[in-house]
């Protein structure tokens, strides 16, 4: 634990090493759920006493898998030049809760890849310890899209959301029924949150209503959406495409006869100019 105790002065260390024993770092919560895109506040808390000084004090987070420095803070300021690259401008000490024994980190905007686990070091005049805390992360899922197709003799209808971890996802008719449906979850294009694709297929019918669920456990968050559908709707479509024509063809013929007319106008402008003697006529 100590390495220079072996040094000349080791009769001192272990002296100060036994009056320190009361020295202890911990992590209250042991671990922390990291939302998306929020900010998390990693605990950590060491045993302050009244001989306690900032400018003695030490504080070092790092991750764990590399030892990757994520903020440190000596001669009583925090010191920056280590920090790893990925944390850069994200990270903050509560320094005026230092003398409180509180070494929390905040760490702004989280991602997928701050998940893992982190060490809090604190060195004092009273001795050093650390404490692990674990990150997990999690996504909230966006609001489905939905989306529906008719066919001929079925009909498809497909919602997409995006979060994590994979979701569980559940579809159910009127009576409560759970309907076998398609689920595709994979990586987005970041690589960082699942896109989720479900889908349902089912015969068409004069009148359909379903409910679809997704649940992220994680993080609590369950969306339920009732979902209906009624055959009307599907040749509702296709009249309004009808219609859509007649209006296209009306507004050509106004069209045409507005040219008409202007034409017919500029005309008379252009015999007036000629003989304006007609004008008067
Ligand atoms: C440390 O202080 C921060 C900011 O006031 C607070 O959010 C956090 O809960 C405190 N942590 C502990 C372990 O006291
Ligand atoms: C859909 O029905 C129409 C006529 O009712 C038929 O011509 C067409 O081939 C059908 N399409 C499919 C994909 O079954
Ligand atoms: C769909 O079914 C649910 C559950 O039975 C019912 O509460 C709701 O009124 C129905 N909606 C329509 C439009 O039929
Ligand atoms: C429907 O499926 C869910 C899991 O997808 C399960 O928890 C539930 O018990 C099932 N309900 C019925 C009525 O089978």
């Amino acid at each position: 634990m100590c390495s220079s105790c072996r040094h000349p002065l080791a009769l001192l260390c272990v002296l100060l090493l036994a009056s320190a024993g009361a020295f202890k770092v911990t992590a209250p919560q042991g671990q922390v759920l990291a939302v998306y895109g929020r900010p998390a506040v990693l605990g950590c808390s060491y045993t302050t006493s009244e001989t306690s000084v900032l400018d003695s004090l030490i504080v070092t987070w790092q991750r764990a898998s590399d030892n990757a420095v994520v903020h440190s803070f000596y001669h009583g300021k925090d010191q920056l030049d280590k920090q790893s690259a990925e944390y850069s401008g994200r990270t903050q000490l509560f320094s005026n809760e230092f003398l409180k024994g509180n070494v929390s980190l905040r760490l702004d905007k989280v991602q997928k890849k701050d998940e893992g686990t982190y060490l809090c070091t604190v060195s004092s005049v009273e001795g050093t310890d650390k404490a692990e805390v674990r990150v997990n992360f999690g996504a909230f899922y966006t609001e489905p899209l939905l989306t529906i197709q008719r066919h001929n003799t079925s009909v498809t209808f497909r919602y997409d959301s995006k979060g994590y971890p994979a979701p569980e996802v559940q579809w159910v008719d009127f009576t409560g029924q759970n309907l076998s449906h398609t689920d595709v979850v994979k990586a987005d294009t970041d690589g960082e949150l699942f896109l989720l694709h479900t889908h349902l297929v089912l015969e068409a019918q004069p009148k359909m209503n379903y409910t679809f669920t997704l649940k992220n456990r994680l993080l609590g968050q369950v969306i339920k959406r009732p979902v209906v559908f009624s055959d009307a709707m599907g040749y509702c479509t296709d009249n309004s495409s009808h219609w859509i024509n007649i209006v296209l063809i009306c507004f050509v013929l106004l069209s045409l006869a507005c040219n008409i007319i202007l034409l017919c106008i500029m005309r008379k402008k252009r015999i007036l100019m000629k003989h304006p003697e007609n004008g008067s006529i």
